[in-house]
Protein backbone atom coordinates (compact mmCIF):
# COMPACT_ATOMS: atom_id res chain seq x y z
CA UNK A 1 0.00 0.00 0.00
CA UNK A 2 3.18 2.42 0.79
CA UNK A 3 4.91 1.69 -1.94
CA UNK A 4 1.60 2.07 -4.39
CA UNK A 5 0.76 5.76 -2.07
CA UNK A 6 4.65 6.76 -2.81
CA UNK A 7 4.16 6.09 -6.40
CA UNK A 8 1.05 8.27 -7.28
CA UNK A 9 2.28 10.97 -4.75
CA UNK A 10 5.66 10.94 -6.94
CA UNK A 11 4.02 10.66 -10.41
CA UNK A 12 0.56 12.59 -9.82
CA UNK A 13 -0.97 9.70 -11.64
CA UNK A 14 -3.58 7.76 -10.27
CA UNK A 15 -3.39 4.20 -11.90
CA UNK A 16 -1.78 1.33 -10.79
CA UNK A 17 -0.97 -1.77 -13.26
CA UNK A 18 -0.99 -5.44 -11.67
CA UNK A 19 -0.75 -8.58 -13.63
CA UNK A 20 -3.24 -10.99 -14.35
CA UNK A 21 -3.64 -13.64 -11.57
CA UNK A 22 -0.68 -12.05 -9.29
CA UNK A 23 -1.22 -11.76 -5.76
CA UNK A 24 -0.27 -8.95 -3.92
CA UNK A 25 -2.68 -9.20 -0.96
CA UNK A 26 -6.33 -8.74 0.03
CA UNK A 27 -6.16 -4.32 -0.07
CA UNK A 28 -8.85 -3.81 -2.56
CA UNK A 29 -6.84 -1.83 -4.97
CA UNK A 30 -4.32 -5.10 -5.82
CA UNK A 31 -7.11 -7.45 -5.37
CA UNK A 32 -9.73 -6.08 -7.95
CA UNK A 33 -12.52 -9.16 -8.83
CA UNK A 34 -13.69 -11.89 -6.86
CA UNK A 35 -13.49 -11.44 -3.12
CA UNK A 36 -13.81 -7.82 -2.85
CA UNK A 37 -17.07 -5.95 -3.00
CA UNK A 38 -15.95 -2.98 -3.85
CA UNK A 39 -14.66 -1.95 -7.72
CA UNK A 40 -11.18 -0.90 -8.21
CA UNK A 41 -11.59 1.86 -11.04
CA UNK A 42 -7.57 2.76 -10.44
CA UNK A 43 -6.48 -0.44 -11.24
CA UNK A 44 -5.57 -2.04 -14.55
CA UNK A 45 -5.49 -5.97 -15.15
CA UNK A 46 -2.93 -6.69 -17.29
CA UNK A 47 -1.95 -9.62 -19.33
CA UNK A 48 1.46 -10.51 -18.38
CA UNK A 49 4.52 -11.11 -20.83
CA UNK A 50 2.66 -9.98 -23.11
CA UNK A 51 4.11 -7.38 -26.00
CA UNK A 52 0.33 -5.86 -25.88
CA UNK A 53 0.79 -4.78 -22.01
CA UNK A 54 3.97 -2.93 -23.06
CA UNK A 55 2.26 -1.02 -25.43
CA UNK A 56 -0.17 -0.12 -22.84
CA UNK A 57 2.31 1.45 -20.67
CA UNK A 58 4.15 3.07 -23.94
CA UNK A 59 0.35 4.92 -24.71
CA UNK A 60 -1.19 5.64 -21.32
CA UNK A 61 -0.28 8.76 -19.14
CA UNK A 62 -2.33 8.07 -15.77
CA UNK A 63 -0.07 5.01 -14.98
CA UNK A 64 1.69 5.28 -11.66
CA UNK A 65 3.51 2.20 -11.10
CA UNK A 66 3.68 -1.28 -12.28
CA UNK A 67 3.23 -4.47 -9.40
CA UNK A 68 5.15 -7.62 -10.67
CA UNK A 69 4.98 -10.66 -8.33
CA UNK A 70 8.20 -12.75 -9.71
CA UNK A 71 6.10 -16.01 -8.45
CA UNK A 72 4.55 -15.26 -11.63
CA UNK A 73 7.37 -16.72 -13.40
CA UNK A 74 5.98 -20.45 -12.71
CA UNK A 75 2.91 -19.71 -14.02
CA UNK A 76 2.13 -16.64 -15.62
CA UNK A 77 -1.14 -15.26 -15.44
CA UNK A 78 -2.84 -17.73 -13.34
CA UNK A 79 -3.45 -17.79 -9.79
CA UNK A 80 -1.69 -19.85 -7.08
CA UNK A 81 -2.90 -23.80 -7.33
CA UNK A 82 -6.03 -23.82 -4.95
CA UNK A 83 -8.15 -27.01 -4.65
CA UNK A 84 -10.86 -25.09 -7.01
CA UNK A 85 -8.20 -25.89 -10.08
CA UNK A 86 -7.87 -29.33 -8.88
CA UNK A 87 -11.25 -30.44 -10.04
CA UNK A 88 -9.37 -31.28 -13.16
CA UNK A 89 -5.78 -31.75 -14.63
CA UNK A 90 -5.90 -28.81 -16.94
CA UNK A 91 -3.07 -26.37 -14.54
CA UNK A 92 -0.61 -25.68 -16.01
CA UNK A 93 2.88 -24.50 -14.56
CA UNK A 94 6.57 -23.94 -16.33
CA UNK A 95 9.63 -21.92 -15.18
CA UNK A 96 11.45 -20.24 -17.72
CA UNK A 97 13.88 -18.39 -16.37
CA UNK A 98 15.46 -16.89 -19.52
CA UNK A 99 12.14 -15.99 -20.76
CA UNK A 100 10.89 -13.94 -18.09
CA UNK A 101 13.77 -12.07 -17.14
CA UNK A 102 13.76 -10.98 -20.58
CA UNK A 103 10.63 -10.37 -20.26
CA UNK A 104 11.32 -8.04 -16.69
CA UNK A 105 14.09 -6.71 -18.67
CA UNK A 106 11.21 -4.96 -21.50
CA UNK A 107 9.29 -3.96 -18.72
CA UNK A 108 12.34 -2.18 -16.73
CA UNK A 109 12.88 -0.10 -20.39
CA UNK A 110 9.16 0.96 -20.76
CA UNK A 111 8.87 1.96 -17.08
CA UNK A 112 12.27 3.86 -17.55
CA UNK A 113 11.26 5.72 -20.48
CA UNK A 114 7.54 6.35 -19.46
CA UNK A 115 8.70 7.49 -15.95
CA UNK A 116 6.55 4.75 -14.39
CA UNK A 117 7.69 3.48 -10.84
CA UNK A 118 8.41 -0.13 -10.84
CA UNK A 119 7.93 -2.46 -8.17
CA UNK A 120 8.98 -5.65 -7.35
CA UNK A 121 6.58 -7.29 -4.76
CA UNK A 122 8.78 -9.98 -3.17
CA UNK A 123 7.24 -10.69 0.07
CA UNK A 124 6.54 -14.20 -1.11
CA UNK A 125 10.33 -14.54 -3.05
CA UNK A 126 12.36 -12.17 -1.22
CA UNK A 127 15.56 -13.99 0.47
CA UNK A 128 13.99 -17.09 -1.06
CA UNK A 129 15.31 -17.30 -4.74
CA UNK A 130 18.52 -15.51 -3.89
CA UNK A 131 19.89 -13.40 -0.96
CA UNK A 132 19.12 -10.00 -3.40
CA UNK A 133 15.61 -11.39 -4.49
CA UNK A 134 14.40 -11.55 -7.21
CA UNK A 135 16.26 -8.46 -8.49
CA UNK A 136 19.51 -10.90 -8.44
CA UNK A 137 17.88 -13.54 -9.65
CA UNK A 138 16.74 -12.09 -13.06
CA UNK A 139 19.17 -9.38 -13.22
CA UNK A 140 16.57 -6.42 -13.09
CA UNK A 141 16.61 -3.98 -11.06
CA UNK A 142 13.70 -2.13 -9.84
CA UNK A 143 12.28 1.25 -8.52
CA UNK A 144 10.77 -0.08 -5.02
CA UNK A 145 10.47 -3.30 -3.45
CA UNK A 146 8.19 -4.67 -0.96
CA UNK A 147 9.30 -7.76 1.69
CA UNK A 148 7.71 -9.52 4.36
CA UNK A 149 7.51 -13.08 6.10
CA UNK A 150 10.97 -14.41 5.99
CA UNK A 151 12.69 -10.84 6.44
CA UNK A 152 10.41 -10.74 10.04
CA UNK A 153 11.48 -14.48 10.79
CA UNK A 154 7.82 -15.56 10.45
CA UNK A 155 6.70 -12.87 12.36
CA UNK A 156 4.23 -9.99 10.78
CA UNK A 157 6.35 -7.54 9.09
CA UNK A 158 6.17 -5.43 5.85
CA UNK A 159 8.89 -3.50 4.59
CA UNK A 160 9.39 -1.40 1.58
CA UNK A 161 12.80 -0.06 0.17
CA UNK A 162 13.72 1.54 -2.82
CA UNK A 163 15.20 4.86 -4.63
CA UNK A 164 16.31 7.44 -2.40
CA UNK A 165 13.70 10.08 -4.49
CA UNK A 166 10.77 7.84 -4.43
CA UNK A 167 11.46 7.05 -0.65
CA UNK A 168 10.48 10.59 0.47
CA UNK A 169 7.05 11.32 1.99
CA UNK A 170 7.75 15.08 1.93
CA UNK A 171 8.46 18.28 -0.85
CA UNK A 172 11.68 20.19 0.17
CA UNK A 173 9.30 23.22 -1.52
CA UNK A 174 5.58 22.09 0.22
CA UNK A 175 6.52 20.91 3.39
CA UNK A 176 2.88 20.75 4.54
CA UNK A 177 1.96 18.35 1.16
CA UNK A 178 3.07 14.78 2.77
CA UNK A 179 2.72 11.28 1.85
CA UNK A 180 1.04 9.65 5.07
CA UNK A 181 2.03 6.38 6.67
CA UNK A 182 1.42 5.46 9.74
CA UNK A 183 0.02 2.16 11.62
CA UNK A 184 0.02 0.58 15.06
CA UNK A 185 2.22 -2.14 14.42
CA UNK A 186 5.21 -0.20 12.52
CA UNK A 187 8.71 -0.66 13.61
CA UNK A 188 7.07 -2.69 16.38
CA UNK A 189 10.23 -3.37 18.60
CA UNK A 190 9.53 -7.24 18.79
CA UNK A 191 9.25 -7.58 14.80
CA UNK A 192 12.48 -5.53 14.41
CA UNK A 193 14.49 -7.17 16.96
CA UNK A 194 13.70 -10.38 14.96
CA UNK A 195 14.69 -8.73 11.52
CA UNK A 196 17.66 -7.51 12.57
CA UNK A 197 18.12 -10.75 13.91
CA UNK A 198 17.61 -12.47 10.38
CA UNK A 199 19.54 -10.02 8.44
CA UNK A 200 22.78 -10.51 10.99
CA UNK A 201 22.17 -14.15 10.39
CA UNK A 202 22.44 -13.49 6.67
CA UNK A 203 26.10 -12.37 6.61
CA UNK A 204 27.21 -15.92 8.82
CA UNK A 205 28.83 -17.97 6.02
CA UNK A 206 27.02 -21.06 7.02
CA UNK A 207 23.88 -19.27 5.87
CA UNK A 208 25.50 -17.62 2.95
CA UNK A 209 26.37 -20.71 1.80
CA UNK A 210 22.75 -22.06 1.20
CA UNK A 211 22.51 -19.57 -1.59
CA UNK A 212 25.35 -21.33 -2.95
CA UNK A 213 23.85 -22.90 -6.27
CA UNK A 214 19.92 -22.83 -4.82
CA UNK A 215 18.80 -23.49 -8.50
CA UNK A 216 21.19 -26.67 -9.59
CA UNK A 217 20.11 -28.00 -6.10
CA UNK A 218 16.17 -27.20 -6.29
CA UNK A 219 16.04 -27.95 -10.12
CA UNK A 220 18.37 -31.51 -8.97
CA UNK A 221 15.52 -32.30 -6.20
CA UNK A 222 12.69 -31.83 -8.99
CA UNK A 223 14.11 -33.71 -11.48
CA UNK A 224 14.79 -36.91 -8.58
CA UNK A 225 11.11 -36.14 -7.06
CA UNK A 226 9.61 -36.29 -11.00
CA UNK A 227 11.84 -40.01 -11.42
CA UNK A 228 10.14 -40.92 -8.62
CA UNK A 229 7.23 -40.45 -9.17
CA UNK A 230 7.71 -41.86 -12.67
CA UNK A 231 9.12 -45.51 -11.26
CA UNK A 232 5.90 -45.31 -8.86
CA UNK A 233 3.71 -45.32 -12.26
CA UNK A 234 1.87 -42.38 -11.21
CA UNK A 235 -0.35 -39.58 -13.41
CA UNK A 236 1.69 -36.54 -10.87
CA UNK A 237 4.59 -34.58 -11.51
CA UNK A 238 5.81 -30.83 -10.42
CA UNK A 239 7.04 -28.20 -11.85
CA UNK A 240 9.93 -25.74 -9.92
CA UNK A 241 10.77 -22.19 -9.94
CA UNK A 242 14.21 -22.70 -7.35
CA UNK A 243 12.22 -24.05 -4.07
CA UNK A 244 8.70 -23.32 -4.97
CA UNK A 245 7.19 -25.84 -6.32
CA UNK A 246 3.95 -26.44 -8.36
CA UNK A 247 2.05 -30.20 -7.95
CA UNK A 248 0.72 -31.31 -11.55
CA UNK A 249 -1.47 -34.44 -12.89
CA UNK A 250 -0.79 -35.01 -15.87
CA UNK A 251 -4.14 -37.36 -16.61
CA UNK A 252 -7.75 -36.16 -16.90
CA UNK A 253 -9.39 -36.53 -13.47
CA UNK A 254 -11.65 -34.96 -11.12
CA UNK A 255 -10.41 -35.76 -7.72
CA UNK A 256 -6.85 -34.99 -7.64
CA UNK A 257 -8.02 -32.63 -4.94
CA UNK A 258 -8.24 -35.72 -2.57
CA UNK A 259 -4.30 -36.14 -3.32
CA UNK A 260 -3.87 -33.56 0.28
CA UNK A 261 -5.34 -36.30 2.06
CA UNK A 262 -3.27 -39.05 0.98
CA UNK A 263 -0.68 -36.37 1.53
CA UNK A 264 -1.67 -36.04 5.52
CA UNK A 265 -1.74 -39.50 5.73
CA UNK A 266 1.54 -39.61 5.06
CA UNK A 267 2.67 -37.16 7.14
CA UNK A 268 2.86 -34.17 4.69
CA UNK A 269 0.57 -31.10 5.41
CA UNK A 270 0.23 -28.52 2.38
CA UNK A 271 -0.83 -25.05 2.92
CA UNK A 272 -4.61 -24.14 2.89
CA UNK A 273 -4.38 -22.33 -0.53
CA UNK A 274 -1.97 -24.46 -2.48
CA UNK A 275 -2.75 -28.36 -2.52
CA UNK A 276 -0.87 -27.90 -5.31
CA UNK A 277 2.33 -26.07 -4.04
CA UNK A 278 5.56 -27.18 -2.10
CA UNK A 279 7.71 -24.37 -0.54
CA UNK A 280 10.38 -25.72 0.51
CA UNK A 281 12.73 -24.49 3.31
CA UNK A 282 15.97 -23.72 1.85
CA UNK A 283 17.67 -25.69 4.97
CA UNK A 284 16.28 -28.60 3.92
CA UNK A 285 19.22 -31.71 4.17
CA UNK A 286 19.08 -34.50 1.73
CA UNK A 287 17.42 -36.60 4.27
CA UNK A 288 14.66 -34.35 4.98
CA UNK A 289 14.11 -34.04 1.65
CA UNK A 290 14.08 -38.05 0.83
CA UNK A 291 11.59 -38.12 3.73
CA UNK A 292 9.46 -36.23 1.24
CA UNK A 293 10.32 -37.73 -1.58
CA UNK A 294 9.63 -41.18 0.28
CA UNK A 295 5.99 -39.71 1.50
CA UNK A 296 4.91 -37.98 -1.35
CA UNK A 297 5.06 -41.02 -3.81
CA UNK A 298 3.82 -43.58 -1.06
CA UNK A 299 0.61 -41.11 -1.16
CA UNK A 300 0.37 -41.09 -4.75
CA UNK A 301 0.65 -44.75 -5.00
CA UNK A 302 -2.36 -45.40 -2.58
CA UNK A 303 -4.15 -42.85 -3.79
CA UNK A 304 -3.82 -44.65 -7.54
CA UNK A 305 -4.27 -47.90 -5.94
CA UNK A 306 -7.78 -47.17 -4.18
CA UNK A 307 -8.98 -45.78 -7.48
CA UNK A 308 -9.28 -42.20 -8.01
CA UNK A 309 -6.77 -42.26 -10.69
CA UNK A 310 -8.96 -44.65 -13.09
CA UNK A 311 -8.65 -44.44 -16.51
CA UNK A 312 -11.45 -42.89 -18.22
CA UNK A 313 -11.71 -41.39 -21.54
CA UNK A 314 -13.09 -38.09 -20.14
CA UNK A 315 -11.12 -34.91 -21.19
CA UNK A 316 -10.38 -32.32 -19.09
CA UNK A 317 -12.85 -30.17 -20.99
CA UNK A 318 -15.44 -32.92 -20.48
CA UNK A 319 -14.89 -32.94 -16.79
CA UNK A 320 -15.11 -29.51 -16.30
CA UNK A 321 -18.39 -29.66 -18.34
CA UNK A 322 -19.82 -32.45 -15.96
CA UNK A 323 -18.93 -30.69 -13.15
CA UNK A 324 -20.94 -26.95 -14.24
CA UNK A 325 -24.29 -29.10 -14.89
CA UNK A 326 -23.92 -30.87 -11.64
CA UNK A 327 -23.69 -27.67 -10.03
CA UNK A 328 -26.57 -26.03 -11.76
CA UNK A 329 -28.98 -29.01 -11.28
CA UNK A 330 -28.18 -28.98 -7.49
CA UNK A 331 -29.18 -25.21 -7.60
CA UNK A 332 -32.48 -26.06 -9.44
CA UNK A 333 -33.51 -28.83 -7.07
CA UNK A 334 -32.71 -26.30 -3.90
CA UNK A 335 -34.63 -23.31 -5.64
CA UNK A 336 -37.40 -25.83 -6.16
CA UNK A 337 -37.16 -26.85 -2.88
CA UNK A 338 -37.68 -23.51 -1.95
CA UNK A 339 -40.33 -23.00 -4.30
CA UNK A 340 -42.13 -26.22 -2.36
CA UNK A 341 -41.91 -24.80 0.83
CA UNK A 342 -43.01 -21.39 0.12
CA UNK A 343 -45.99 -22.80 -1.42
CA UNK A 344 -46.97 -25.06 1.28
CA UNK A 345 -46.67 -22.64 3.86
CA UNK A 346 -49.44 -20.76 1.97
C1 LIG B 1 3.57 -11.46 -3.14
C2 LIG B 1 2.74 -11.11 -1.96
N1 LIG B 1 2.42 -9.83 -1.74
C3 LIG B 1 1.69 -9.47 -0.68
C4 LIG B 1 1.23 -10.39 0.22
C5 LIG B 1 0.41 -9.92 1.37
O1 LIG B 1 1.13 -9.92 2.51
P1 LIG B 1 0.35 -9.83 3.91
O2 LIG B 1 -0.40 -11.13 4.01
O3 LIG B 1 1.43 -9.68 4.91
O4 LIG B 1 -0.56 -8.66 3.81
C6 LIG B 1 1.54 -11.74 0.05
C7 LIG B 1 1.05 -12.73 1.00
O5 LIG B 1 1.12 -13.90 0.82
C8 LIG B 1 2.31 -12.11 -1.07
O6 LIG B 1 2.64 -13.40 -1.29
Amino acid sequence: MQAVRLARYHTGRSQLVRFSGAYHGWWGDVQPGIGNPAPAPQTYTLKDMSQDSLRVLEVRRDIACVLVNPLQALHPNAGAPSDGSLTDSSRAARFDKEAYAAWLKRLREVCTARNIVLIFDEVFVGFRVAMGGAQEYFGVRADMVTYGKTLGGGLPVGVLCGRKDLMKRYRDDRPADICFARGTFNAHPYVMGAMAAFLRALEQPEIAALYGDLDGLWNARAAAMNHALREADVPVEVQNLSSIWSVLYTKPSRYNWMFQYYLRAEGLALSWIGTGRLIFSLNYSEADFEAVVTAFTAAAKAMKEDGWWFESAASDRAIRRQILKEIISHRLKRIRGLMRARARAG
